[in-house]
């Protein structure tokens, strides 16, 4: 398959860059910027992009690539601090401290291939401390410019390499997917063989090469779920699906985990682990560690079932693209903003080797090799759940009256959305719990209660979300609904802040 290579610098959209171009059914890939351009050559790209960075070329040890790269023959584009380095490297000049940041009027001289379809002025997003002020000598010309910035967009078509300051990858950039397009397809002359069925296909091929059995940690989302039917469609029953009822799930869950993957013709192993989970989570109150203690305690039940089952090599996990990302475990560096349990809890003693398949996805993607799997509509629209389950969901010490309340709160929330329709409109939906309590009055007495948080968001891809403006007749019910049937609950909030600076679950 064709595939664009992006070299990650450490910028925040440096994934959004290969998700462009996937969604124009080009394979992309990001991986760090130090790759040895060896190794890089045998990846065999049809063209590589210089994402952006925090850094500044000024920086003492800012990241640079190979120098190979440059005289490699293979289309280069740079963006942003991309631009930058590949200015730099031909020779020209930037200039340091030269902040720009947001919408800026792109004024194009020459209608080049880079630039074509565009018009004539269109609107960029700038986000940039240095500037580009010479540029190289041999071959570059500028082809854009905007007010402030006028070495904009340069290129050198002799050799293939184009540079642009601004973020084609971002929404605010108006032509930016048709520049990308441009590079990709009448540059790079990339075939547009990337899709689904084809990730599909080339997914069960790999994985039937492997030896050894599976097992895999089901939760009856649908990360896991395709993982498992991926590895099922490869392995069959060398495939061993884990059930883990860890006490920190919703209402009646282990019972449909169940159903879904019986009528999957999957079979699961049920594990009922309650007591342990909520033992080592007895007195613990940071949220990492919440998440520690819950990786740990998942990765040793799966090791001790591993360690009967001699034939037992790889443990796979529905890890996502976002999960990797938040963890600070992704290609470049990226700071940590959450431990997921699926990535960052797995202790270096675990002898088996880890199957991530869905590893480089976004949940958009993997609905839509779950509607290709025939996998039953009702999980597809299934809200995410947090591997670490209700626990993220209480803020503060996990006890069972907590873990009792969101459960029934929860369900309250879930019914009235369903009920006018909203469900499937909205990301998550869910309640939540501190140790916070509020006066209430119940008859004439007065009485001391929990505040139960109601958190309702709309988002594409969890890496950003923003609360979803219920009506106030359904937050209403939904508060009615919960002081009166929970007892233990006076008060009912809802949270209105997006993401960032929150973030979806409270822990
Ligand atoms: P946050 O809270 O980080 O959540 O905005 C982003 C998405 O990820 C889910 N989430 C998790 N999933 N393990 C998981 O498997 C975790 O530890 C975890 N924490 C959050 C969350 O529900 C949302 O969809």
């Amino acid at each position: 398959m064709d595939k664009i290579i992006v070299l990650d610098f450490g910028s925040q959209y440096s994934h959004l860059i290969c998700r462009r171009i996937r969604n124009f059914a080009v394979y992309a890939e990001l991986v760090p910027y130090s790759i040895p351009f060896i190794k890089l050559k045998q990846m065999k790209p049809k063209g590589i992009i210089l994402s952006g960075s925090p850094s500044s070329i000024y920086d003492d040890k800012h990241p640079i690539p190979e120098k190979h790269i440059f005289d490699s023959g293979i289309p280069i584009l740079g963006i942003c601090y991309g631009h930058q380095l590949i200015v730099n490297n031909f020779g020209g000049v930037v200039k340091d401290a030269n902040k720009e940041y947001g919408s800026a009027m792109l004024s194009i001289k020459n209608n080049s291939n880079l630039l074509s379809n565009i018009g004539k002025n269109t609107r960029a997003w700038m986000s940039h401390g240095d500037e580009a002020i010479k540029i190289p000598p041999h071959g570059f010309e500028i082809t854009a410019s905007t007010s402030r910035s006028h070495a904009a967009v340069i290129e050198n078509t002799t050799k293939f390499i184009y540079g642009v300051q601004f973020h084609p990858e971002v929404v605010h950039t108006d032509h930016g997917i048709q520049i990308l397009k441009n590079f990709v397809l009448k540059i790079c002359l990339a075939k547009k063989e990337w899709n689904m069925k084809n990730f599909i296909d080339d997914t069960i091929k790999e994985i039937s090469k492997i030896t050894g059995d599976v097992i895999c940690g089901v939760s009856g989302g649908i990360d896991s779920t395709v993982t498992a039917l991926l590895i099922h469609k490869s392995i069959g029953n060398r495939l061993k699906c884990i059930f883990i009822d860890n006490g920190l799930l919703r209402i009646d869950e282990v019972k449909s985990v169940q159903e879904i993957f019986s009528k999957m013709g999957i079979q699961i192993i049920t594990i009922n682990a309650q007591k342990r989970f909520l033992d080592q989570l007895k007195n613990i109150y940071d949220p990492e560690k919440k998440r520690k203690v819950i990786g740990k305690e998942f990765v040793k039940i799966f090791s001790s079932y591993a360690n009967k089952n001699k034939n037992l090599k790889w443990l796979a996990q529905g890890t996502l693209y976002p999960d990797v990302i938040e963890s600070g475990i992704s290609h470049g560096p990226s700071s940590v903003i959450k431990t997921h349990h699926n990535v960052g809890g797995i202790p270096n003693w675990l002898t088996l080797k880890i199957l991530e398949p869905i590893r480089d996805l976004y949940k958009d993607d993997v609905r839509k090799i779950a509607k290709i799997l025939n996998v039953p509509d009702n999980i597809i629209n299934r809200h995410p759940f947090p591997g670490p389950g209700l626990a993220v969901r209480i803020i503060g010490e996990v006890t069972r009256k907590k873990l009792r309340i969101v459960r029934f709160a929860s369900r309250i929330v879930e019914e009235e959305l369903m009920k006018s329709k909203i469900y499937d409109t909205v990301w998550q939906a869910y309640a939540a719990l501190g140790d916070d309590r509020a006066t209430g009055v119940s008859g004439d007495k007065r009485k001391i209660g929990n505040i139960v948080m109601i958190r309702v968001v709309n988002s594409t891809d969890a890496m950003t979300a923003d609360w979803t403006r219920l009506p106030y007749k359904i937050l209403e019910r939904i508060s009615n609904r919960i002081t009166n049937e929970i007892d233990e609950v006076t008060w009912v909030s809802y949270i209105i802040s997006s993401k960032p600076p929150a973030t979806i679950e409270p822990q």
